[in-house]
């Protein structure tokens, strides 16, 4: 069998996904189905940058498919704090487990780690890149949620530059019908040209403001995400920007009822907490879609089919 990797969300065709997104409802509607799916598989999480949501719900998915999972969670705990390569670490777990999902500070890492991996590799996020299974379950929320996943006007504030989650959601929300993005960010932190070239080949409809309170009355989808301290050059560009946004029960009154908010988590600042308690807001639901999504994804690169 071919090995697939997950790397970058345009691997799957919107057929796929729309597939994974089926299996994920599935899922939910008969888990007894799926409990043993994956017994004797193994999982294994590489994480060279800290994570909550996506290591854990990865590490959940498989357990909840039956699989067992092993790995470690910061670079310092691994042989990269000696020296190893990329490469040279992959191909040893390659060795151990069938499917490995790693996150690393540097840009293509996944690509490197797939050409030696010999197992499916998941791109947990590189950098200020790409997140693919964060989008997986953001088209999952979205889904949900609406019913649909075309004729949208999906709103994406914060810091655009350097978050993945919001460049992996556009390349993957560009393949639907009639998608608007209102992209909304200070100007040092504009979604990178790479992404405005995508979307502009694409033919879909996007703006730029820095103006949240301009943008809220047209939105379904609000997106927030958190300034990526991490990836600044320097602190007095972060402190300038840091509180950029910040989204109040206040502001939420300026958008529809139908309206929802999204964010890939951690938050910060960028939405207070009051908020948690409005209908509208639904990251924590996104986190258990996370969970959902991620047993489908597993199912698929392993090829594994439910009887
Ligand atoms: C995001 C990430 O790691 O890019 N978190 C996540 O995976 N849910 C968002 C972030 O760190 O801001």
């Amino acid at each position: 069998m071919e090995i697939r990797n997950l790397i970058n969300i345009t691997d799957l065709s919107v057929e796929e996904i729309n597939s994974l997104i089926n299996t994920a409802d599935d899922i939910v509607a008969h888990p007894e189905a799926y409990e043993d799916i994956c017994r004797h598989k193994k999982l294994a999480t590489l994480f060279f940058e800290p994570s909550t949501r996506t290591r854990l719900s990865f590490e959940a998915a498989m357990l909840e498919l039956g699989g067992s999972v092993l790995g470690f969670s910061s670079a310092n705990s691994s042989s990269a704090a000696k020296g190893e390569s990329v490469s040279d670490t992959v191909r040893t777990v390659g060795c151990y487990a069938d499917i490995i999902a790693m996150r690393h500070p540097k840009e293509g890492a996944p690509i490197v780690a797939a050409r030696r991996a010999g197992v499916p590799i998941i791109n947990a996020g590189d950098g200020g890149h790409f997140h693919p299974t964060q989008t997986l379950t953001d088209l999952l929320t979205i889904k949900r949620k609406f019913g649909r996943l075309n004729g949208l006007t999906i709103g994406l504030c914060g810091d655009l530059k350097f978050g993945r989650t919001v460049h992996s959601l556009i390349e993957a929300m560009l393949r639907y019908e009639n998608i608007r993005f209102v992209l909304i960010s200070p100007e040092e932190l504009q979604v990178p040209d790479y992404i405005k070239e995508s979307m502009d080949k694409a033919g879909v409809d996007w703006t730029e403001t820095s103006s949240l309170d301009d943008a809220m009355p047209q939105l379904d989808v609000l997106y927030m995400t958190r300034i990526q301290k991490e990836r600044f050059f320097n602190e007095e560009d972060y402190v300038r920007l840091k509180d950029s946004y910040i989204l109040t029960p206040e502001k939420m009154r300026l958008a529809g009822e139908n309206m929802i908010v999204m964010h890939p988590l951690p938050r910060v600042n960028e939405i207070s907490v009051e908020v948690d308690d409005d209908p509208r807001a639904c990251y924590f639901f996104q986190a258990l879609c996370g969970k959902h999504i991620r047993m489908a994804l597993i199912l698929f690169l392993l090829g594994i089919k439910r009887q």
